[in-house]
């Protein structure tokens, strides 16, 4: 049975640790000791093995053995110990199992030359033994094990103390130096074989894990265009004549490493830790480099980071934000970013002109939480009713920049009194938007004509100004579900230029809706006109307020008033549900090489539907009770339209210029490919060049007819005619 056991242990190393355990129990019914494994190999000072069973009285003793001289064999154990250069110690790590080490004692150092310490190693296989370590109760050996030791010294570098750089030859005209990996002077450097400083006891422990390619030193095969590496199976025919003589010193690595300068060995250790700094402010921003205030500290403002809100993340130059946190509050705050005094945001920021902007701090109070208190909590209990006096609830950042400076900084700050009901889910906004220019104040989308995905500017007539005929900008929305997707929850987005897009949101309607059809189409129609109240749209990317010419009048198509309304009981015709807003556009000129498009038009039309109660598939309690509802649809869409700007008749071929032979015109250019035998090639006279492009000429005529192609078809010829 210990038989089988060892067999199925001797064959997986992997199951090692069941065959401890199941040797153990094995062990233990036999009230024998074992060892295990049965035979150990040490290659280094330190091994460990098992000894299972009835271990208690069981004393160890080791001793070296050698094989008979005769026999071959090594004498039965025996308890009798001896002095050996190792240490045993156990430990028990079960009632029946004990662990045992044996240790080295001896230092692996190779004996340096005429040195008298005795505790080193004279030779490279410093310990070469065999042991045998014995179980033993009172002089009764009980179990034996053979340890078969073979150690090698540790080399040490001869000279790690020098840290002095080989100095590399001029890598312009020497191909790679002779070896790109040897790095130190005079000392042997890891992994490189082609390092002449290496021994060869060193190069025997790295022989196998050489740096591969150039750097290693291993110059990669010639390449194929060389005549040298001429194959007999694949080369083409023409290869002799093609093939390139070269000395293998010139190959394509010549220079590599070369970067333009040569650096002075310095004392010192290699292989320094960088010295990490305080980031270095930037003397001017670029696009989504980090901004600085004037204390050389980063520039916060909370974002979101992987989803989540952090308080103060770096502000990037020209990245706008918007994003939105959401906080559970049981208590007032008192800190930042929910609480903010007027004295923290007004910051100095570097303005990346060698100046500072200050940040402009403008504070509105909110009136209507509505939209910053998600959701009340369920257990308001009355005696607990706590204010929030002042609660940061947005914050709201312009930055306007020009070239690569900051000119002003205008934040709006929106506070607002939260009353605590026990606790309130509050969401705050912080957003940053990065203008152009010095207070123009608004975001062009685009100059002069608009640029894909840039919002749509619309205009209405700015009543404030005194009549002076000036437009205030908007914009044109579609509807933005969130959540339920409820219209009264729906928020707007403005449309993008050139996005074809259709949103849409839902209205609950119960049967007495459908019974006033007159009030519900007034109630639809000024939803729809939440959307868009702009009576104008810009022509231009960038549209000046002042002029009119930048404008154009949006085309409502009003509703047919006359259309004949049949309204039956539960059902209304005409409802209004749908709004169409079509932008004509087109290309009105090219602008370093980005086409730049104009808005011809601007229509808002409408779709009608009839809304009935879908009382289908046994759901009739709508239609049953007055007040129950069903979601219908209210849904709006934008198409972008491009007009055609080539109208005219074709080209006759007579008007077309002939531009195929004209090189500045095309991509191509034919007569340059005899650009050597034209009259402009000033490089050789003309007749020797004329010549030399004869010989070229006769060269490919020749190279053709010896090549595959000629020879096949000659083959074919005399097939054909035998
Ligand atoms: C272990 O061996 C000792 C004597 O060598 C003996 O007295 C003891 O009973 C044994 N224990 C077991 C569990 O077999
Ligand atoms: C075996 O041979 C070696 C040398 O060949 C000798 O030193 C040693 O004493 C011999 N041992 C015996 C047991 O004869
Ligand atoms: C070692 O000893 C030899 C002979 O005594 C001597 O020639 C040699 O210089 C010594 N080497 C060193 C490193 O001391
Ligand atoms: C290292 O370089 C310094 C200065 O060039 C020189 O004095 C020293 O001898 C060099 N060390 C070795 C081991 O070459
Ligand atoms: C809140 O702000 C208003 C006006 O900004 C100020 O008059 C009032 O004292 C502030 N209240 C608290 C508690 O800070
Ligand atoms: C508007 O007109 C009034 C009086 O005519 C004038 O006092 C005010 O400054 C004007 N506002 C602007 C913005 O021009
Ligand atoms: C938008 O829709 C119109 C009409 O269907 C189409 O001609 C146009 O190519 C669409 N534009 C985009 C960007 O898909
Ligand atoms: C539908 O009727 C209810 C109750 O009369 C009213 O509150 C609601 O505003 C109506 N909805 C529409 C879209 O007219
Ligand atoms: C735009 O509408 C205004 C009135 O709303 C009208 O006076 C003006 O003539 C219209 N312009 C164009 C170009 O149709
Ligand atoms: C409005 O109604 C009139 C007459 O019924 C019809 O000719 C016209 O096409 C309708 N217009 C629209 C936009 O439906
Ligand atoms: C043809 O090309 C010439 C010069 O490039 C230019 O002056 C002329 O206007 C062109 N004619 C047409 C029809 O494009």
């Amino acid at each position: 049975m210990a038989n089988e056991a060892d067999l199925f242990c001797s064959s997986s190393f992997s199951r090692q640790i069941i065959c401890v355990l199941l040797l153990f129990s094995l062990a233990h019914a036999q009230n024998v000791v074992v060892f295990r494994p049965s035979y150990l190999t040490a290659t280094g000072p330190v091994a460990s093995v098992f000894l299972l069973g009835n271990t208690s009285g069981v004393s160890l003793t080791l001793r070296t053995v050698s094989p008979s001289n005769t026999t071959g064999s090594i004498g039965p154990p025996s308890c009798v110990g001896e002095e050996t250069q190792w240490l045993i110690t156990s430990e028990q790590v079960a009632k029946t199992a004990v662990r045992v080490h044996l240790k080295l004692e001896k230092s692996l150092r190779l004996c340096g030359e005429n040195e008298t310490d005795t505790d080193c190693c004279p030779q490279p296989l410093c310990v070469l033994e065999t042991l045998q370590l014995s179980a033993c109760v009172g002089e009764a050996p009980q179990a034996s094990l053979l340890v078969q030791a073979k150690i090698y010294a540790r080399l040490f570098p001869t000279n790690t103390g020098s840290d002095n750089k080989t100095v590399i030859p001029n890598q312009v005209h020497q191909p790679l130096g002779p070896c790109p990996c040897d790095l130190t002077l005079k000392a042997c450097d890891i992994r490189c074989c082609c390092d002449k400083d290496c021994s060869l006891e060193e190069l025997k422990l790295f022989a196998s894990h050489c740096l591969p390619g150039p750097f290693g030193g291993q110059v990669s095969p010639a390449p194929d265009y060389q005549c040298s590496v001429q194959s007999t199976e694949n080369s083409p025919d023409w290869f002799p004549f093609l093939c390139v003589h070269s000395p293998p010193e010139n190959n394509p690595y010549l220079g590599l490493f070369y970067q333009g300068d040569t650096i002075t060995p310095k004392p010192g250790p290699t292989f320094q830790g960088p010295v990490l700094s305080a980031p270095v402010p930037v003397n001017v921003y670029f696009q989504e480099s980090p901004i600085f205030t004037l204390n050389d500290q980063y520039f916060t403002i909370p974002q979101k980071v992987l989803g989540h809100c952090v308080n103060s993340a770096p502000v990037a130059f020209l990245k706008n934000f918007n994003v939105k946190c959401v906080t559970q509050l049981r208590t007032c705050p008192d800190g930042s970013p929910l609480k903010t005094s007027l004295m923290d945001l007004r910051i100095n920021v570097k303005n990346g002109q060698g100046g500072y902007a200050t940040v402009d701090v403008d504070d509105e109070v909110a009136t209507d939480l509505s939209q910053f208190i998600s959701n009340k909590d369920a257990v308001a209990s009355s005696d607990n009713t706590l204010v929030c006096q002042n609660l940061t609830l947005a914050l709201d950042y312009k930055f306007y920049w020009k070239g690569n400076g900051i000119t002003s900084i205008t934040l709006t700050r929106t506070v607002g009194s939260v009353t605590l009901n026990g606790g309130v889910v509050l969401t705050t906004r912080y957003s940053a938007i990065f203008l152009n220019g010095e207070f123009t104040g608004e975001h062009n989308s685009g100059n002069p004509g608009y640029q894909v995905r840039q919002r749509v500017i619309a205009g209405i007539a700015d009543t404030l100004d005194n009549n002076t005929g000036s437009i205030q900008r908007t914009t044109i929305n579609l509807w933005k579900p969130v959540s339920d997707g409820l219209c009264s929850t729906s928020d707007k987005r403005p449309i993008l230029f050139g996005e074809n897009a259709t949103s849409g949101c839902l209205l609950p309607i119960s049967q007495q809706n459908l019974t006033q059809c007159n009030l519900l189409r007034e109630a639809i129609t000024s939803l729809h006109e939440t959307l868009t109240t702009a009576t104008y749209v810009s022509r231009y990317g960038n549209p000046d307020p002042r002029t009119l010419a930048d404008w154009i009048n949006i085309t409502y198509v009003t509703l047919n008033s006359s259309m004949p309304m049949e309204d039956t009981t539960g059902s209304c015709y005409g409802i209004p549900s749908h709004q169409h807003i079509y932008v004509w556009s087109f290309i009105s000129g090219v602008v370093q090489g980005i086409p730049q498009r104009d808005i011809r038009a601007l229509q808002i039309s409408y779709s009608l539907s009839t809304w009935a109660m879908d009382c289908g598939g046994g759901d009739v309690s709508p239609c049953m009770d007055p007040v129950e509802t069903q979601l219908f649809p209210i849904t709006s869409s934008v198409t972008f339209i491009d007009i055609p700007i080539n109208t005219e008749p074709p080209k006759t071929r007579f008007q077309i210029n002939f531009t195929e032979y004209d090189c500045n015109r095309n991509d191509v250019c034919w007569p340059e490919l005899a650009f050597p035998i034209t009259k402009y090639y000033k490089g050789e006279p003309y007749s020797q060049s004329l010549a030399k492009g004869l010989i070229l000429v006769f060269f490919f005529i020749t190279a053709s007819v010896l090549g595959t192609p000629w020879r096949q078809i000659r083959q074919a010829w005399y097939t054909a005619c035998l």
